[in-house]
């Protein structure tokens, strides 16, 4: 994609914070991220702070090109090189072995590491224009607080963490809404059998047929990612998910409490009047995952006492989906409560 020149100065100051230790939040087809220069100990440390993410969860790794994978991963696992043929620049995070450049900062002491390279054009030129030489990579975490709502929009950013003075990041690199609108799919290459880690919008069935082979669930001394535990990308709101015809019952049964709701149109104009907030739901997956957090934000933001979600088709492609919605509506952990 051509940059504008307002792009290009952007890009440019983007670096430059980098360069100098800071921290800005990029776009990705996915989801916004937080980026920091890997390589930097104490910029790394930054991100950590601004999310309060506990240390011990891992980073990925932002790079421009499968080529660069080679300064990260070591030794390099074939079938990464051949899955970044097919999925990159695109959704999709592989876990490698780290070499020895890759600091335990990222890896949370892992002896892996996650590598992935977005295809957003403007979060890709800001990967392209900080590479240089060394292949540098920047460590990107969804650009949330730790359990919160990730963000798909630069003001999901902005009101979650703020800009310095008065917020956290240094600057937001603004690039429009992510179009995936659900994180990356996560696949380990780093143990016997591949493994799927996370779900997103490139499947399991994607990615057998691209490997040749069976890729199979996590074992349980696999690590585990941050979106594996059971309450995440949650709503301070308490979440209902539940099959389409009972909402409106379920709804009715909170009376005189409201709730908001997101539902087809049709259980909407069943739902009752304490239903005060109503969003209507996509019928095909790639618009309800790209919707999906933007949803999650403005149920939360419509200040009613619940938040009532009706379940989406079940299969293969909705599993992202479903996925993130099942941690939105898990029971929190009540000792730690909201991150
Ligand atoms: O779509 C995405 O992947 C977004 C955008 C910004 O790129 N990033 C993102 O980062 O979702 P984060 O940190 O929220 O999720 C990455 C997940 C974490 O749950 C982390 O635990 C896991 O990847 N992870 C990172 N390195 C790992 C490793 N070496 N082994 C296992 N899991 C790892
Ligand atoms: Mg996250």
């Amino acid at each position: 994609m051509e940059l504008t020149k307002e792009q290009e100065r952007e890009i440019e100051r983007a670096v430059a914070i980098l360069e100098s230790g800071g921290i800005v939040a990029f776009p990705t087809e996915t989801v916004y991220g937080l980026g920091a220069d890997a390589d930097n100990e104490a910029a790394v440390g930054k991100v950590f702070a601004a999310k309060q993410r506990p240390t011990w969860h891992p980073l990925i790794v932002h790079l421009p090109d499968a080529e660069s994978i080679s300064w990260w991963a070591d030794p390099m696992p074939p079938a990464a090189q051949l899955l970044a043929e097919k999925f990159w620049p695109g959704p999709l995070t592989m876990v490698v072995p780290r070499a020895e450049r890759c600091g335990s900062w990222v890896t949370g002491g892992q002896r892996s590491v996650g590598l992935r390279c977005p295809s957003h054009p403007l979060g890709h030129a800001l990967f392209e224009a900080f590479s240089g030489p060394r292949h540098r990579g920047i460590v990107g975490p969804s650009a949330n607080s730790f359990g919160r709502i990730s963000p798909t929009t630069a003001e999901h950013v902005l009101h979650d963490l703020g800009v310095k003075p008065n917020g956290k990041v240094d600057m937001i690199l603004d690039g429009g809404p992510c179009t995936v609108g659900v994180e990356s799919t996560i696949i380990n290459l780093a143990s016997d059998e591949p493994e799927l880690l996370r779900y997103g919008a490139v499947t399991r069935e994607m990615l057998e047929e691209a490997l040749g082979r069976p890729v199979v669930n996590p074992k349980p001394s696999s690590p585990k990612v941050s979106g594996q535990l059971k309450s995440h990308y949650a709503p301070v709101t308490p979440v209902t998910l539940a099959d389409e015809d009972a909402i409106p019952e379920i709804a009715a049964s909170l009376a005189p409490e409201t709730c908001a709701v997101l539902a087809p149109e049709s259980i909407l104009g069943r739902c009752p009047a304490n239903a005060v907030f109503r969003l209507q739901s996509a019928e095909s997956e790639p618009e309800y995952a790209a919707r999906l957090y933007a949803n999650l934000h403005a149920l939360d933001e419509a200040g009613t006492s619940h938040i009532l979600i009706a379940r989406p088709p079940k299969g293969s492609l909705w599993n992202a989906v479903n996925d993130r919605l099942s941690r939105a509506s898990a029971p929190k952990p009540a000792a730690s409560g909201q991150h």
